[in-house]
């Protein structure tokens, strides 16, 4: 059996369930990229029949990410199935999630049903999934409390029916690590075709057990592990991806590997603590603000001898920025190089004089540099190099007394053009002088703008929906000055259809 864990992020779709932490589009958009660049297998992104919201993520996140599996989540009935096959529809590899209860509780109150009858419910969901695509997940919800006996006849009946992947759910967080353990083992040695699906691990963390539940699991034969950033999840939460890849990744006596960039793991962290407004608490395993702070003097004599003294990983395996290296005006090419390298990002020499007139601007405008900031700096270089249609000149006037006016000068194609508008704002104007020169019916569907971080000199990110002739396009740019940043981000989008 490999080795290789695989690693299906379910932040967007479980973690996206809790209460208040709801994301539109364009941040799930954001979000999917950035779990595309952390190197996740799967990205499962939604529920497609719950909600056109829902819907609109799973289409949008197919068309903007590449590499890992979009997964869309169903349960055992053909409209789910069909709408998520829709979804999928511009997916570069697409995969149906589709399950049903499978405990004794499930199968008596939520279906009114008997064993014999789900299983062949199960049965018909997965081969009505296959018709679409050919790579189908079956859940059986509630695993963790659905007798082991049972459980073996469910699963063999969906890889026989043709599920690729078969998931284990501890649906209510009930499991210890050895029972779960226990349970992928039973599977493993008792399902005469396992070997032609792979087995997942899905745990909820109601009894904080998540983890080891998880680890255990793998340990005991399952290959793939459903997990969220930060752990967050209904409840008590979800397996949290960061705290499985380094255990995996620290406990050199355990021989699994993922192929996760451990590096982007404190981006993401901090990516999903902002954009669903939920704090990660101090201690949190890996990623707490509190997890490498050493306060007594004896583990901080410790750490400065050796960092091994009282370490088990080092910060910067998970990009957490402990460099002493700070950056500001003065600073040469080589700290922002070293600063890049650090982030995991190599740049080519060409990249790098880019990136550091960039950063010299910026630094001219903000005291001090800080990740984000880097991140936006190399952001909007690749951006910008790919667009048709560049902002060449911006001036507004607006204020209490009078009436917002925008002048914008546009470079399309190598042809400069100008255009003037008022409008109820500065980026109204703005926008509306944009549309002038672009001459296309272009509505604005979302217009997003977020501080990234402390004080009144920091960068904003804006992120523009636009919809031209029936098609949705992102756009995304930063700046100190956020009507720029507005306007930036309105061609960025633009320029993917002009
Ligand atoms: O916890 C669970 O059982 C789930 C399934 C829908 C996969 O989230
Ligand atoms: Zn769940």
């Amino acid at each position: 059996m490999d080795n290789k864990i695989y690693i299906f992020d379910t932040t967007l779709r479980d973690g996206e369930q809790v209460p208040g932490c709801q994301l539109n589009t364009i941040e799930k958009i954001e979000l999917a990229k950035s779990l595309e660049q952390l190197n996740v297998d799967v990205i499962e992104c939604g529920f497609p029949v719950s909600s056109p919201g829902d819907f609109n993520s799973v289409v949008e996140i197919s068309k903007n990410v590449t590499n890992p599996v979009i997964c869309a989540l169903t349960r055992a009935v053909e409209k789910d199935i069909e709408v998520a096959a829709d979804a999928l529809h511009y997916a570069k590899r697409g995969r149906i999630h589709t399950g049903i209860g499978t405990s004794d509780p499930h199968i008596k109150y939520k279906f009114n049903s008997n064993r014999e009858e789900i299983i062949e419910r199960a049965i018909k969901a997965v081969k009505y999934a296959r018709r679409f695509v050919d790579d189908v997940e079956f859940y059986a919800e509630d695993a963790g409390r659905t007798d082991n006996e049972y459980l073996a006849r469910v699963v063999e009946a969906v890889i026989a029916a043709g599920a690729t992947v078969v998931n284990i759910p501890d649906t209510t967080g009930y499991c210890t690590p050895w029972e779960y353990g226990e349970k992928i083992k039973y599977l493993i040695n008792n399902v005469p075709n396992v070997d032609k699906a792979i087995l997942s691990t899905h745990c909820h963390n109601d009894l904080g057990m998540a983890t080891a539940n998880t680890i255990s699991g793998v340990m005991n034969g399952a290959r793939q592990v459903e997990v969220t950033i930060n752990g967050i999840g209904e409840r008590a939460g979800n397996t949290s991806l960061e705290e499985v890849v380094m255990t995996l990744k620290c406990r050199k006596d355990l021989p699994f590997y993922t192929d996760i960039d451990a590096k982007q793991i404190y981006k993401n962290s901090r990516l999903v603590s902002t954009l669903m407004r939920m704090p990660v608490q101090p201690n949190k395993a890996v990623v707490g603000r509190n997890a490498f702070a050493h306060s007594s003097g004896i583990h901080q004599d410790g750490v400065l001898k050796n960092r091994e003294s009282y370490e088990i990983m080092d910060p910067m395996d998970v990009g957490v920025n402990d460099s002493v290296i700070a950056l500001t005006a003065r600073s040469g090419r080589a700290a922002l190089k070293h600063h890049y390298d650090r982030l995991g990002i190599h740049l080519s020499p060409d990249e790098l004089t880019e990136a550091y007139n960039k950063f010299l601007l910026l630094a001219d405008k903000k005291k001090d540099i800080n990740d984000s900031d880097l991140m936006v700096i190399v952001g909007v270089n690749r951006n910008e190099a790919q667009r048709k249609i560049r902002l060449k000149f911006l001036q507004v006037i607006c204020g209490k007394n009078s009436v917002p006016m925008a002048t914008v000068k546009l470079n399309i194609d190598g042809e400069i053009c100008q255009a003037t508008s008022s409008g109820n704002g500065p980026i109204d104007a703005a926008f509306s002088a944009v549309k002038q020169l672009i001459n296309r019916k272009i509505v604005v569907e979302e217009f997003l703008v977020q501080a990234i971080t402390r004080g009144s000199d920091d960068v904003g990110k804006v992120h523009v929906q636009v919809e031209n002739r029936g098609n949705l396009y992102y756009g995304f740019s930063a700046n100190t000055d956020i009507i720029t940043a507005s306007v930036e981000a309105f061609v960025d989008a633009i320029s993917k259809f002009i």
